[in-house]
């Protein structure tokens, strides 16, 4: 029988702490879609003020915190948005800023760390002066974290540059922030000053910092009063909304200072999982709170198999790719789970390679 439980599947699956769900209890509440729930109104000015930006809204979910800034930028029915070809937005969301938003994606190839080579982004962009069978830019957008790419930070050296390069081209810029607070600590810069070149950011309240349910936009007056329409357009205005507010605020307080942590731990994992010989790892990649690793030889044991195996023993995984795996950690997996789970990753891969006769040695 299993008797502990190390769920490495994504930070998505913390458990509200006894204080996020004291403050849901006590939390003062009114009507958020009249625009008056206190709880609410007090979260989303905290977190503005954070973000360095005028203003915010809460929305319930990373994707719609994406959708609803892709589309007040893309106001005009195909209106095209640059973005990474392996971004969140691109790969994950249903193509909501297509079906939804008549928003056209012109992808460019994202590198090994997130980024986009500004050349690129640049040859990509269509003026309405172009060709008369071309789509508008009038967007650009980043992720970061970058997730596909193994929770990579992009600097502000970068982002800054891509906001010069929007700026130049009458272009805005929408940064996906779902773990923005990830960057800012392993980067060592506030993330009030990471994301000033943007003109909008999703903040995830629901990944590495354990709030339960939530995300918020953050960007001008003028940006959020559009967002706050259009949220109530796609169902996602909510009423007694500050119940959640309330928790997302004391993930806030509580939580992003163990990120840190959450990254060393990550390292640690990291560095244990280089020690296995059918296991390929690029540490270098490992920034945050992600680490991606590769199986030699998918043969020998496929990536299913491997995260079937180790839930028998409470390790929970998933495949990344045919070949390789993604774990996640956060602020509710202790050092001593990383230890656990790597101790059951060694034994899976030895009683593998003993039942196909390979030399084990993991
Ligand atoms: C980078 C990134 N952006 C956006 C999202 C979407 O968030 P949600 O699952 O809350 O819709 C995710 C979810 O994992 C993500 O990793």
């Amino acid at each position: 029988m299993v008797t502990r439980i190390v769920d490495l599947r994504s930070d998505t699956v913390t458990k509200p702490t006894e204080a996020m769900r004291a403050a849901m209890a006590a939390a003062d509440v009114d009507d958020d879609v009249l625009g008056t729930d206190p709880t609410a109104e007090l979260f989303e000015l905290e977190l503005a003020k954070v973000m360095g930006k005028e203003a915010a809204v809460f929305v319930p979910s990373g994707t719609m915190g994406n959708l609803i800034s892709v589309l007040v930028h893309c106001e005009v029915r195909g209106s095209e948005v640059i973005l990474g070809d392996n971004s969140h937005i691109h790969v994950y969301e249903n193509g909501g800023i297509s079906t939804l938003g008549g928003v056209h994606p012109k992808t460019v190839k994202n590198n090994p760390d997130g980024t986009m080579d500004l050349q690129l982004i640049e040859a990509a962009i269509r003026h309405p002066a172009d060709a008369l069978y071309y789509p508008t830019t009038r967007l650009i957008c980043l992720e970061n974290t970058h997730a596909n790419c193994g929770g990579r930070c992009v600097s502000v050296e970068y982002t800054d540059r891509v906001g010069e390069l929007a700026k130049r081209h009458g272009l805005k810029l929408h940064i996906d922030g779902a773990r923005i607070f990830n960057a800012s600590v392993a980067l060592g810069v506030p993330v009030h000053r990471l994301v000033q070149a943007a003109d909008s950011v999703s903040v995830c309240m629901s990944k590495g910092l354990g709030a339960p349910v939530g995300s918020v936009i953050v960007g001008s007056k003028d940006f959020i009063g559009k967002a706050r329409r259009l949220r109530k357009t796609l169902g996602g205005g909510m009423r007694q909304v500050g119940v959640l507010c309330a928790a997302a605020y004391v993930a806030l307080r509580d939580n992003v200072r163990k990120l840190e942590n959450d990254h060393r731990n990550t390292k640690i994992f990291s560095d244990g999982l280089k020690q296995i010989k059918q296991l390929t790892v690029d540490s270098t990649s490992v920034e945050t709170n992600m680490v991606f690793f590769d199986i030699v030889d998918s043969s020998f044991i496929s990536p299913e198999k491997l995260c079937q195996l180790l839930e028998k023993h409470g390790v929970l995984a998933m495949p990344a790719s045919s070949t390789s795996v993604r774990l996640v950690l956060h602020y509710q997996i202790s050092e001593s789970d990383v230890h656990y789970a790597l101790t059951c990753i060694k034994q899976v891969i030895n009683q593998v390679s003993n039942e196909v006769g390979q030399n084990g040695g993991a």
